[in-house]
């Protein structure tokens, strides 16, 4: 990240997470709200681990937030961990609790057991799964939230919805779907515990994820985010860090069990000849300026935003922890075992969507001040004007 810039520390199970966002202008209005109300959109979700119904996440403001508004300093946020009682001992810091609770011996495959033992020396797997645990994005959906705050300020719309749970899928065309189409199939997501907008395949993928929790097994899919409102300029084809569709592709890559990603047509654009993929260009109805009648570039050509919506599919892996479980071996026997099993999701990626929004927020935000910069919100309405007066 160019101009923002932030850090999520805390475990699972922990006393809570912190997260410290710098780089958001003064004066942008903040509320705890605007981040509870995302904290909440992660948590819902048909296939969510009994953990979901213990946690009611709230963030604190611990600074950078004067009476509603930002002041230009870091933003200081925290979210306790509503399970922090019953691992007061087995997590505390204090060295007197020392072997409090029993060492995790058995890696789940799938997961960082295995290689984070034996990256970082340790005999105790819980010392690795309290940080690997997607609980983490729970910060990075609030410091998404700011970010997201920061793009509504400048007419920048993120959102999202689920496109397939294991083999039950929608039939969508990313190159085909205009604002109005991402916004409406956004806004009947909201509305599904499945994040599908499509109220049969929503029912068919209840069904999946049911008979999944039944036969004891987990389930991944495919999600799509979009963002509509996305002014032209935001990042740039000079150099491959700066390419918005790299940094999106890392930031969905940081996401646990996200496996794949596509930018727009993606890995459809492959299969078919160049002249049905390329938007071509026509000029605007207004007589000023350009449009496009298809989107397969995903709001992106040579990694710098268009105009056009900025549409991102990301594919979940199935969770690693299962009820029927798996082999393994035990790290300090030797001896083969059946993996440990700890209460766990069936399928999360409706979360998941929620968190694809926050990161896409989070990296379009960062993008916008690169090419915007400025030190308060007015600062940089008035260098973003000024850049569309001059187109
Ligand atoms: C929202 C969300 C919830 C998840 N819940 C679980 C879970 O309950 N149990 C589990 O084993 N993995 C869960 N995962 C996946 C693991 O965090 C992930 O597979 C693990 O950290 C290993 O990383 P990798 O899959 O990217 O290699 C979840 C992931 C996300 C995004």
């Amino acid at each position: 990240m160019f101009k923002l810039r932030f850090l999520t520390a805390g475990e699972s199970h922990g006393r809570g997470l912190v997260g410290i966002i710098e780089g958001i202008p003064a004066n942008l209005e903040i509320n705890p709200e605007d981040i509870d109300r995302e904290l909440m959109r992660r948590q819902a979700g048909f296939g969510r681990g009994g953990r979901m119904k213990i946690e009611a996440d709230r963030v604190e403001i611990i600074g950078g937030v004067r009476w509603g508004l930002t002041m230009g300093s870091p933003l200081a946020l925290f979210i306790r961990n509503r399970d922090w009682e019953n691992w007061r001992r087995g997590m505390s810091p204090a060295r007197e609790e020392r072997g409090s609770a029993p060492p995790v011996t058995r890696p789940r495959p799938g997961h960082a057991d295995l290689p984070g033992v034996l990256k970082y020396g340790q005999r105790d797997i819980r010392n690795i799964l309290e940080r690997s645990s997607a609980r983490e994005t729970a910060m990075r959906v609030a410091v998404g939230a700011v970010a997201r705050r920061l793009l509504e300020e400048f007419g920048i719309a993120v959102g999202g919805f689920v496109t397939a749970i294991g083999d039950v899928s929608m039939e969508i065309e990313p190159s085909q779907l205009m604002e109005e189409d991402l916004r409406s199939l956004s806004a009947a997501a909201e509305a599904s515990e499945l994040r599908c907008p499509e109220a049969d395949t929503a029912a068919r993928m209840r069904e999946a994820v049911e008979r999944a929790a039944e036969g004891g097994y987990s389930l991944g899919g495919t999600f799509l985010v979009y963002a509509v409102g996305v002014p032209v300029g935001l990042g740039s084809h000079i150099q491959w860090d700066r390419r918005l569709d790299a940094r999106l592709a890392h930031a969905f890559l940081g996401i646990q069990a996200v496996k794949g990603v596509e930018i727009g047509g993606g890995f459809e654009m492959s299969r078919r000849p160049g002249a049905e993929v390329m938007d071509e260009i026509f000029p605007a109805s207004t007589g000023r300026g350009f449009t496009r009648k298809t989107n397969h570039s995903g709001g992106i050509e040579g990694g710098i935003s268009n105009g056009m919506p900025v549409v991102v599919r990301a594919a979940m892996k199935p969770i690693p922890t299962q009820r029927r479980p798996l082999r393994s071996v035990d790290i300090e026997t030797g001896g083969t075992v059946e993996a440990a099993y700890e209460r766990s999701d069936v399928c999360a990626v409706p979360a998941a969507t929620v968190i694809g929004e926050a990161m896409t927020a989070l990296v379009l935000a960062d993008a916008f001040l690169e090419k915007f910069g400025g030190d308060s919100v007015e600062e940089t309405r008035r260098n973003y004007e000024g850049f569309l007066k001059s187109l």
